[in-house]
């Protein structure tokens, strides 16, 4: 149940908070898991004076609650550089190459990861899998050729579905719209990566391959993983 998934999500979420080093700069990803991290964070600062040189982070709900306790958030721009971003994803494979997106931060969330030295992703165990799928791969798309990207897609067999707000089209933070891939499982991850990157009028897609360095996995008997 819920309850049970919030404290698993928990606990992987402050053994991640044991690893953020003193006057490091730090990613803060996005999503549920991310939020129990924030608050690790946040007790951490209280007990023990924690302080970080920079913060960036891939939302403005992350955002909002490392303000909250008192920490300084920059702009990706503005730091030199990353060394630790912590970040929940979507769906994971045993090569920790993964999925992320669901919540439509993908951009961000990749610029902000191919920018920090080091990676940790921190999940409950229904997010691993043995073959990338069982979750919509999402694709931001520029909207002056997004009809065009939609047909190939279909063409291509990937299962497009426009990602919606309601009855409206979901505009993402820059202006753009996504579509959900719905192809299931991905028959080659590192292939379709390479298509969508040469994609034009593709923005950015949520295949974080060979991004991950370490994912803290809580399973349901209380056990903390971690995989490397
Ligand atoms: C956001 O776009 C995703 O990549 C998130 O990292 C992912 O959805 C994790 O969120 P939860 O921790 O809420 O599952």
């Amino acid at each position: 149940d819920k309850q049970q998934q919030d404290q698993l999500k928990r606990e992987a979420a402050t053994k991640a908070a044991m690893l953020v080093e003193n006057n490091s700069v730090l990613g803060v990803g996005t999503g549920s898991t991310v939020a129990f991290f924030i608050d690790a964070l946040g007790q951490r600062k209280a007990k023990e004076g924690l302080t970080l040189k920079h913060i960036v982070t891939t939302s403005n709900r992350s955002k909002k609650q490392l303000e909250g306790l008192g920490f300084k958030v920059d702009e990706l721009a503005d730091v030199d550089h990353v060394d630790l971003t912590i970040d929940g994803a979507d769906r994971v494979d045993e090569a920790l190459d993964g999925i992320k997106g669901g919540g439509g931060a993908l951009t961000l969330e990749k610029n902000v990861a191919i920018n920090s030295k080091k990676n940790i992703w921190i999940v409950d165990e229904s997010k691993m899998v043995a073959h990338l799928g069982d979750f919509p791969l999402p694709v931001e798309v520029l909207p002056i050729s997004c009809e065009q990207n939609f047909r190939k897609f279909a063409q291509e067999g990937l299962k497009p579905q426009w990602r919606m707000n309601g009855t409206e089209r979901y505009v993402t933070h820059y202006g753009n719209y996504i579509i959900d891939l719905a192809v299931d499982p991905i028959p080659a991850p590192h292939g379709l990566a390479a298509y969508l990157d040469q994609t034009v009028g593709v923005v950015e897609h949520g295949l974080f391959l060979n991004v991950c360095d370490q994912v803290i996995i809580a399973h349901s008997d209380g056990t903390i993983e971690t995989q490397e």
